[in-house]
């Protein structure tokens, strides 16, 4: 089921895009909805907002339609810089971020949807906790023997640092695995392209003293096997980077 959600007063109609003494700059956005509290089926919200009256990206016509129109719309959004990760959603058929995704790019009308294939709470915010309960599992923190109570400085060299560029960028959106075929059908088991790409972060550390033991925990327990380099991960990330590139590479190491 959908509905249109115009604000007081509007002239929106069909095709009427630039008429009238203010020019305005109409945008339709359908947004998916769903209300635990309802008990009733998702629906598609149709809501119209004037791009001259709103920020460049996809959150910015967001934030419009809550503060404008419907408060009741939930989605996650933070820093709006595309460093938190908090406002990865599915927008115009791929898993991005809402605060870099520019809405007057988008060729008629916007269509969004919660990252795919994980269980929706409210509107556009969804049940990360899966993906997080795998994150923690790959153990995401540098492993020294130094012990906690040393003072010693940990130098990395230029060349070793440079071993994790393309790695340590990863803000933790979760597009790319929300976008993995394989993680749809067997993401309880396999850790999927997020966790891998933090696995090969702290394994490809120099300072790390644990990367034979973590290479044996990935082999035996991640289900690495599964990636079957269906490569929408490295087609979804927002910031980039290649999580496919990133579990080749975990492969090699274990082998
Ligand atoms: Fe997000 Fe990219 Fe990190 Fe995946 S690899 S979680 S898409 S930043
Ligand atoms: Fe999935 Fe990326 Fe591998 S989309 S199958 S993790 S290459
Ligand atoms: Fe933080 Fe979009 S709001 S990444």
């Amino acid at each position: 089921m959908s509905r249109i959600l115009l604000p007081k007063n509007s002239k929106f109609k069909k095709g009427n895009y630039f008429k009238g003494k203010n020019i305005k700059i109409l945008k339709k956005i359908n947004v998916y909805r769903y209300n635990p509290d309802n008990k009733s089926n998702p629906t598609i919200d149709t809501f119209e907002v004037d791009l001259k009256k709103c920020g460049q990206m996809v959150l910015d016509a967001l934030i419009v339609i809550k503060d404008n129109i419907d408060p009741s719309l939930t989605f996650r959004r933070s820093c709006r810089e595309g460093v938190c990760g908090s406002c990865a959603m599915n927008i115009d058929g791929r898993n991005t971020l809402a605060c870099q995704k520019s809405v007057k790019e988008i060729k008629g009308d916007v269509n969004i949807f919660p990252l795919t294939h994980l269980p929706v709470i409210k509107d556009l915010v969804v049940d990360l906790s899966h993906a997080f309960k795998q994150l923690e599992f790959i153990q995401p923190w540098l492993k020294t023997n130094l012990g906690i109570e040393s003072k010693t400085e940990q130098i990395q060299s230029i060349k070793d640092r440079s071993k994790i560029d393309g790695l340590w960028e990863c803000i933790l959106c979760f597009s790319c695995t929300t976008s993995c075929v394989s993680y749809w059908w067997n993401g309880e088991k396999y850790l999927g392209p997020a966790a891998l790409l933090q696995a090969s972060r702290w394994v490809n550390d120099s300072r790390d003293a644990e990367k034979r033991r973590r290479l044996k925990y990935i082999e035996e327990n991640s289900n690495i096997h599964s990636c079957h380099s269906i490569m929408n991960c490295a087609n979804s990330c927002p910031k980039g980077l290649n999580p496919a590139k990133a579990i080749a590479d975990l492969k090699k190491q274990i082998a």
